[in-house]
């Protein structure tokens, strides 16, 4: 009794494989994270994700015509903010001449064509290392909406294409596009960090922007009354749809690898672009374990983005866009 049916017919050879694979990754899947510092003909590595590097702008620009060069069309701008500048309310956010809104300009400088989102988000601005204000050791959330605003409107401003607002407080996307209609800024796009987990493998992203919860009494040491859960599922959903609603245009899940059951479910439920954050713990894991020789970098690397993109993501946010690009062009 010999099987009939034999699944191994399509595995023969490299030729085969190729012709039946279903998931193919391009540049085009990519959204590239950087960090931007001041000073000039600055590129720190960080200390917990190897071979990533924080620019000041001028790096920054011949940084991004790298990419452009590799096909890498779309970054995601996030700043390390110098300590004497952070306040509780974000008011360094909202400088026009901040460095957020330079690194915009100084990509656009460089780069006219290349698409420039922004993290929005009060955790790099605050003394405290949260995401909004906080107010008798509570983080507050319709106040914290209105500074969020006011610096997604200031990033437009300087000439960025979509705004990430990252800091999951409810009723922000909502804001956000009220105040872009009512300015008629009505090409500005919002990609809402709709799924947001508060996970564990944010650190080395946290190291990266010195942007960590402060260690006080009075605040709180995590960021669990605004994150979600990681134990749930009907809220990734609800949170989603409410984005959708408000007007985000791309939605995201965040962590990756942990989270693909919850992009699949996402994937099905909605018509909007999905994107994955695949954040610095799951890069610093990887380059960890190459660097002892116990995994196999770049095959381990291929094999996580093909499982994102395969659970349904239609946008990578990723350390290893570049690795990837390099290693496809290969
Ligand atoms: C800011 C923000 C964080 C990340 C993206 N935007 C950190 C956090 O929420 O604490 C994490 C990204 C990563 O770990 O790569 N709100």
């Amino acid at each position: 009794m010999y099987p009939i049916k034999r699944n191994r017919r399509l595995r023969t050879n490299q030729a085969i494989r190729s012709l039946v694979r279903e998931t193919i990754i391009s540049p085009n899947d990519f959204l590239v994270p950087l960090f931007v510092v001041e000073g000039k003909g600055v590129k720190e590595e960080i200390a917990s994700m190897p071979n990533y590097y924080r620019y000041s702008l001028d790096l920054l620009q011949e940084e991004v015509k790298e990419l452009w060069k590799l096909g890498l069309k779309s970054v995601l701008l996030f700043v390390k903010v110098p300590d004497n500048l952070k306040d509780n309310k974000g008011t360094e956010a909202i400088n026009p001449d901040g460095l957020m809104q330079r690194a915009i300009k100084a990509v656009k400088n460089a780069c006219p064509e290349m698409l420039v989102m922004t993290d929005v988000a009060l955790d790099p601005y605050s003394v405290y290392g949260h995401d909004g204000i906080i107010e008798n050791g509570k983080v507050i959330n319709d106040e914290s909406v209105e500074v969020l605003t006011e610096m997604s409107v200031s990033h437009i401003e300087a000439g960025a294409d979509f705004v990430a607002p990252s800091d999951m407080m409810d009723g922000r996307i909502l804001s956000i596009r009220e105040a872009f209609e009512d300015r008629e800024y009505t090409d500005a796009g919002i990609m809402s960090y709709s799924a947001k987990y508060a996970s564990a493998f944010y650190g080395p992203f946290r190291d990266a922007l010195d942007s960590a919860p402060v260690d006080s009494q009075d605040i709180p040491k995590d960021k669990k009354s605004y994150q979600m859960d990681y134990a749930n599922r009907f809220e990734a959903i609800r949170e989603t749809e409410m984005d959708i609603d408000e007007g985000a245009d791309i939605v995201m899940v965040k962590p990756g690898l942990c989270y693909l059951d919850i992009v699949r479910e996402i994937k099905n439920e909605v018509d909007v672009p999905v994107a994955v954050y695949q954040v610095s713990g799951e890069y610093a894991m990887l380059k960890a374990a190459a660097e002892k020789g116990w995994l196999d970098h770049d095959a381990v690397m291929m094999e996580q983005i093909t499982a994102i993109k395969r659970a349904g993501a239609d946008i990578i946010a990723s350390y290893f866009a570049k690795d990837v690009v390099k290693l496809l062009n290969q």
